[in-house]
């Protein structure tokens, strides 16, 4: 494997349920690897959403999901990676219920229960371009351990939802909380998902998240039924139909992200850009 400068780790979380965090890791993670970044995806959701679109396997049948990697020693870590995914070039450690358990048990059998994940991902360093971690919808140990690991952290909020920026506040100070074991942690900025500019209530969210998350990154996403499509055929938004308006958001976000973050990915020049 090619040896990389400094991992890029970014983080999507937001303990707001159903807010895209999971859309926005598999297809980061596929436009990424599609411009020949190294890519490898942390399911750290009980819910294993992520896990379930990309993944070969039920996560029921995987047996080092990410739950074992983060109560194990060290050497489980090259059995929890596949790199066999339904995404050509990007690679998984699952997510599964168990995680569900692995909180009370980090808490009582670790002595730093936030920064078990950080630990376990640090021989990675170097290997992969980037590490995207999928995030629960809630801000307990397991979202500490992805805040803890990362060096980047989204924030997708729904902006066609009068309610995207309830609980941003408290996101906001767990982050802040969070820093003093991971000063590195740098918000790179708020996603705004299922965004439409007539909308009143998207403009109102967009000033806020703006005034509250302090950035919001340069591309918005649209709401688009292809996302559930895309997610029910287990396959990216860019093998399902790369020219739609949201396939195109997601490559130009990469792109953003991409040139921001200094990766050298190779950006195929196309008129769908
Ligand atoms: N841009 C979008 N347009 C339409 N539906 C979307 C969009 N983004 C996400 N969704 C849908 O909204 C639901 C929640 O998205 P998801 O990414 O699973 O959120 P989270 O991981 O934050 O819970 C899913 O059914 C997903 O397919
Ligand atoms: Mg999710």
């Amino acid at each position: 494997m090619r040896q990389h400068k400094e991992t890029k780790i970014i983080a999507v979380a937001n303990h707001k349920g159903g807010c895209g965090k999971t859309t926005t890791v598999v297809n980061l993670a596929a436009e990424f690897s599609k411009m020949g970044l190294s890519v490898l995806v942390v399911d750290v959701d009980p819910q294993a959403n992520a896990s379930l679109h990309l993944g070969k396997m039920h996560p029921s049948e995987v047996p080092i999901t990410c739950a074992e990697l983060l109560l194990s020693e060290l050497e489980k870590l090259p059995l929890a990676i596949h790199e066999d995914t339904n995404i050509e070039g990007v690679s998984l450690i699952y997510g599964s219920l168990a995680l569900g358990r692995t909180e009370d048990e980090l808490r009582d059998t670790t002595p730093r229960p936030s920064e078990e994940l950080r630990a376990k991902l640090q021989p990675l360093d170097g290997l992969y371009d980037i590490i995207l971690i999928d995030c629960p919808p809630s801000l307990k140990l397991l979202t500490s351990n992805a805040l803890a690991s990362a060096t980047h952290l989204i924030i997708p909020v729904e902006s066609g939802s009068q309610y995207g920026m309830y609980g941003v506040t408290d996101l906001m100070k767990h982050i802040a909380k969070i820093r003093r074991i991971n000063p590195r942690l740098q918000v790179l900025g708020a996603l705004l998902i299922k965004h439409d500019e007539r909308l009143m209530v998207s403009k109102l969210i967009e000033n806020m998240a703006r005034e509250q998350i302090g950035k919001l990154l340069p591309i918005k996403i649209s709401t688009s039924t292809k996302v559930n499509q895309a997610a029910m055929a287990q396959s990216s938004l860019h093998a399902l139909d790369r020219t739609a308006k949201v396939s195109r958001e997601f490559r130009q976000l990469a792109r953003e992200l991409a040139k921001e973050l200094d990766l050298k990915g190779v950006v195929v020049e196309d008129s769908h850009a």
